[in-house]
């Protein structure tokens, strides 16, 4: 297989993208980040990105709050084609993704998500779970779909709620194990093992 060039979109602190990047970094992922982009201006994903040499851009996403759609879409695929990228990995990127990205993408658009899909969608996973009284808690790394949260679910890794559990604390555990995932989903997607069968995910077994 040939490397897997990578577009990241991310609106925060982009330690998902940092874990990306090590892995590839490690020899663990035969990848290539070739741009990151942020719909927040000053998002600490832009310089992280840079520190690595990785072209980081700041792309404006109005005139919608929460989703990604008309003119920045088109702007936002045309950035990601311009850079060669063939997969876009959304990493705390928190504006919805509309169908023609998607289409851009086929199959090709991953999030993280900071729950155990399908529960707890939307925002604050983290804390919807200490809400709510869950024990287990964890992450999702799955394929985009038309939906919020919804596509076929590649890895999830759990982690315990504790009784003296802050959203602050829980997310830090979360976090811990998406920086695990995010580069597991990727390499298993790199390594051409990843097939999508209805909603179900199949992992080929390695080969030597
Ligand atoms: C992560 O916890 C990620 O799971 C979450 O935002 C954080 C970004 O952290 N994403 C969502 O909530 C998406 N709905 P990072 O900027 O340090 O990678």
């Amino acid at each position: 297989m040939s490397t897997l060039p990578i577009g990241v979109l991310g609106s925060g602190s982009g330690t998902n993208m940092q874990s990306i990047q090590d892995a590839i970094d490690r020899g663990e992922l035969d990848a290539k980040i070739v741009c990151v982009i942020a719909d927040v201006p000053d998002a600490k994903i832009l310089d992280r990105a840079r520190r690595h040499g990785i072209p980081a851009d700041y792309l404006d996403p109005a005139p919608f709050k929460t989703k990604l759609e008309g003119p920045a879409e088109d702007r936002y695929i045309a950035h990601l084609r311009a850079h060669g990228a063939e997969v876009v990995v959304l990493a705390g990127f928190m504006r919805i993704v509309k169908p023609k990205l998607l289409a851009a993408f086929p199959n090709r658009v991953l999030n993280i998500h900071p729950a155990l899909l399908p529960a707890f969608p939307g925002v604050a996973a983290w804390k919807q779970a200490l809400d709510y009284g869950a024990k287990v808690a964890g992450v999702t790394v799955h394929f985009v779909d038309a939906g919020t949260d919804t596509g076929p679910i590649i890895v999830q890794r759990a982690v315990p709620v504790l009784d003296d559990d802050t959203p602050e604390s829980l997310h830090a555990r979360i976090q811990v194990e998406e920086h695990v995932a995010y580069p597991e989903a990727l390499r298993l997607l790199a390594a051409g093992r990843l097939r999508i069968e209805g909603r179900r995910v199949l992992v080929a077994p390695e080969t030597t």
